[in-house]
């Protein structure tokens, strides 16, 4: 599988967009931990605080009752009314001070802690209060207040109403810790005790009262009052407070399910742990009831300095998360339209990006299609501005380089087709020589047979003639027979001259003065009297060569050419150095009749002619081609029917002697 292919722009766009969406969730997920933990310690601090004022409430109230008793306790008119046993004042009295200040309990001892006036249940008395750790204290003699377990068997000697308002069915409820009992038959009682002591200084017994907090709702409710102010959330009190019994609720202002407060329920088992167990305070989130609370316990502790309830505090903790998650909402959209507003930049400044890289796109396309012209417009300093320039630098040399070759491809092909041309005449001429090698042996062989028997037939022939009459027809058939004799004795001569040509004696020769020499035969002949002739002859080098032999050459081309015009014509002689090949040429141009292209290649065959019998034997060209070889030269041949031909004998330059 091929990964998919995605542009240039999608890439940078998708990584800058990795790069947000990674660092958008972190910062989400460390802000919103940081915003909870901002609102909900400050919370947190808050309920610390409410708790202490909680503290403030409940004491008050010990106080007041501490206040109540000890006041009572010092009035002269109960100490009269005790000294004088009158117990009927005695229980009137209490009975309106216990009424008159809200105190469940207000019970009078004897100085032996022996009970003697119970307001709330005067039905029971005369039994023994000493061991209460309370009275026993106000026994020393004192005052003194503290929170108080009492035990059912002491609420029902209280008062039997009492009991049944301590009496509470547990609740079973989410989280709390397992407890082997179902139910709490005890109550909890804020207790103040004071000596009743006359002028005198005597002890005349204890006076003790107290408020039982079970089922009472006094406290909660004003700290809810004084510290909450009623705050509510979505219809709900945020702001909770709540009196343990041990780990029991037994005053509160928590609601259950159905709105009704939740006493009976529990602790949880962590804060129980915490609290009861461990005797710390706790401040954390908890769960109460039914909800997440960011709450505040502390143990309550009695007079021996023992764990027996939990006073607490606590606000819901939704408020403060939903606050939180709207935080964290108005971010995200915040966040959000940041990304699209930055994708939009990101979306233009890649354009400005990519723009100039499209167009080095188009340029190495163009370039690609052969237009080696094609140069990228991009002036930008950056690195897009320095690649383009490198681009436009690399186009440029690749155009020179491409020039050059081209240019060479075309000498290349020059030079080529000049050496084709070369090996061919070079074959052509191979080709000839080879054909004139066998043809020469053939022709030698024949001349030498024939050459004895002709000359026997001359001399007797001639014999013949001078004892014949002159005149007589033997005489002219003698005369006959010895010219034509004499005509093949030369075409006899002449073979063998090509066959078996003379070594060529090499000296210095002027070959102009050989022209000259050559015309000079012919220039009074009849043949020529019609024909012009025009030499135009440079100055040329002397030359190793045999003079003789190349006259020969020359006059063959001569009479040639003045056969071909008939007598009549003209015959330019042309004689010049050619330095680039260093080589002589001697150039023959005559106007006649011309060669026929077909017969071209044969020019040089011995025994080629054109002429009628009996005028051209065709050895002429054949022996001056191998004159011409001899001296390493070449005869070239130009020639246009109907108007002329150029023969031209090229020898090359050579000026010493070859060292033999
Ligand atoms: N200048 C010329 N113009 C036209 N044809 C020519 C010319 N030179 C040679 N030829 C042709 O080449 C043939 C061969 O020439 P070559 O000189 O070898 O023999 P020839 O002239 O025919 O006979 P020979 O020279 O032996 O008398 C000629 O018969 C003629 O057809
Ligand atoms: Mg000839």
């Amino acid at each position: 599988m091929h990964p998919p292919h995605f542009s240039l722009r999608t890439k940078l766009i998708l990584s800058f967009l990795v790069v947000i969406v990674i660092g958008g969730l972190i910062s989400l997920f460390f802000g919103q931990r940081l915003v909870k933990n901002v609102l909900i310690s400050q919370a947190q601090a808050k309920v610390n605080h409410d708790l202490a004022s909680a503290w403030m409430v409940f004491n008050e109230k010990l106080n007041d009752i501490k206040d109540i008793v000890s006041l009572t306790a010092s009035r002269e008119s109960l100490h009269e009314a005790i000294r004088n046993n009158r117990t009927d004042i005695l229980l009137r009295y209490l009975n309106r001070v216990r009424n008159e200040y809200g105190l469940d309990i207000l019970t009078l001892t004897d100085s032996r802690g022996r009970v003697i006036i119970r307001t709330r249940n005067p039905e029971v008395e005369g039994d023994d209060q000493s061991g209460d750790e309370i009275v026993s204290w106000a026994l020393q003699p004192n005052v003194i207040a503290y929170p108080q377990i009492v035990p059912k068997s002491e609420l029902l000697k209280e008062g039997k109403d009492l009991a049944e308002r301590a009496y509470m069915e547990f609740i079973p409820t989410p989280k709390a810790a397992p407890r082997p009992e179902d139910k709490e038959t005890s109550g909890l009682m804020l207790k103040a005790a004071a000596s009743v002591i006359d002028e005198k200084d005597d002890l005349l017994g204890v006076l003790y009262g107290g408020i039982l907090l079970n089922r009472n709702y006094e406290i909660v409710d004003r700290v809810k009052e004084i510290v909450f102010k009623e705050e509510k959330y979505k219809g709900v009190e945020t702001g909770t407070a709540t009196i343990f019994q041990g780990d029991l609720r037994i005053s509160t202002n928590v609601t259950d399910a159905q709105g009704q407060r939740a006493i009976g329920t529990r602790i949880s088992e962590e804060v129980k742990k915490a609290v009861l167990d461990e005797a710390e305070s706790w401040n954390d989130r908890a769960f109460v009831v039914k909800d997440w609370y960011i709450t505040a316990y502390e143990p309550i502790k009695n007079i021996k300095n023992e764990i027996i309830g939990i006073l607490y505090v606590g606000t819901l903790e939704k408020p403060y998360i939903d606050i939180a998650n709207r935080v964290m909402l108005t971010f995200t959209i915040l966040a959000s339209l940041c990304v699209i507003f930055l994708l939009i930049m990101l979306y233009f400044s890649t354009t400005k990006i990519i723009k100039p890289l499209q167009r080095m796109v188009v340029a190495t396309q163009e370039i690609a299609k052969g237009d080696l012209g094609h140069k990228v417009e991009i002036q930008s300093a950056d690195e897009v501005g320095y690649l383009a320039a490198s681009f436009n630098q690399m186009t440029e040399k690749l155009k020179a380089a491409n020039e050059e070759l081209i240019e060479w491809g075309r000498t290349l092909e020059k030079k080529v087709q000049e050496r084709t041309r070369e090996l061919t005449e070079m074959q052509a001429s191979l080709v000839q020589s080879e054909k004139l090698a066998s043809l020469g042996k053939l022709a030698a062989g024949i001349a030498h047979e024939i050459n004895n028997p002709l000359g026997g037939i001359l001399i007797y022939s001639h014999l013949l003639l001078e004892e014949s009459k002159a005149n007589s027809n033997l005489a002219e058939t003698l005369k006959k027979i010895i010219k034509e004799t004499s005509r093949c004795k030369n075409i006899v001569k002449g073979l063998l001259e090509f066959a078996r040509p003379k070594e060529p004696e090499m000296v210095l020769t002027d070959l102009n003065e050989v022209v000259n020499k050559a015309l000079a035969i012919f220039e009074r002949q009849a043949l020529f009297q019609n024909i012009t002739i025009e030499k135009d002859f440079s100055d040329l080098p002397r030359i190793v060569a045999d003079g003789p032999q190349l006259q020969q050459v020359f006059a063959n081309i001569i009479i040639n050419a003045a056969e071909a015009m008939n007598g009549n014509g003209l015959l330019a002689i042309k004689t010049l150095l050619d330095a680039r090949t260093d080589t002589l040429r001697i150039e023959f141009r005559d106007t006649g009749h011309g060669i026929k292209e077909e017969d071209l290649p044969r020019l040089f065959e011995p025994f080629f002619t054109t002429k009628e019998v009996g005028k051209g034997t065709g050895l002429g060209l054949a022996i001056s081609y191998g004159i011409v070889q001899k001296h390493n030269g070449s005869i070239e041949v130009k020639s246009e029917v109907g108007r002329g031909s150029t023969f031209t004998v090229v020898l090359p330059l050579i000026k010493e002697a070859p060292n033999e």
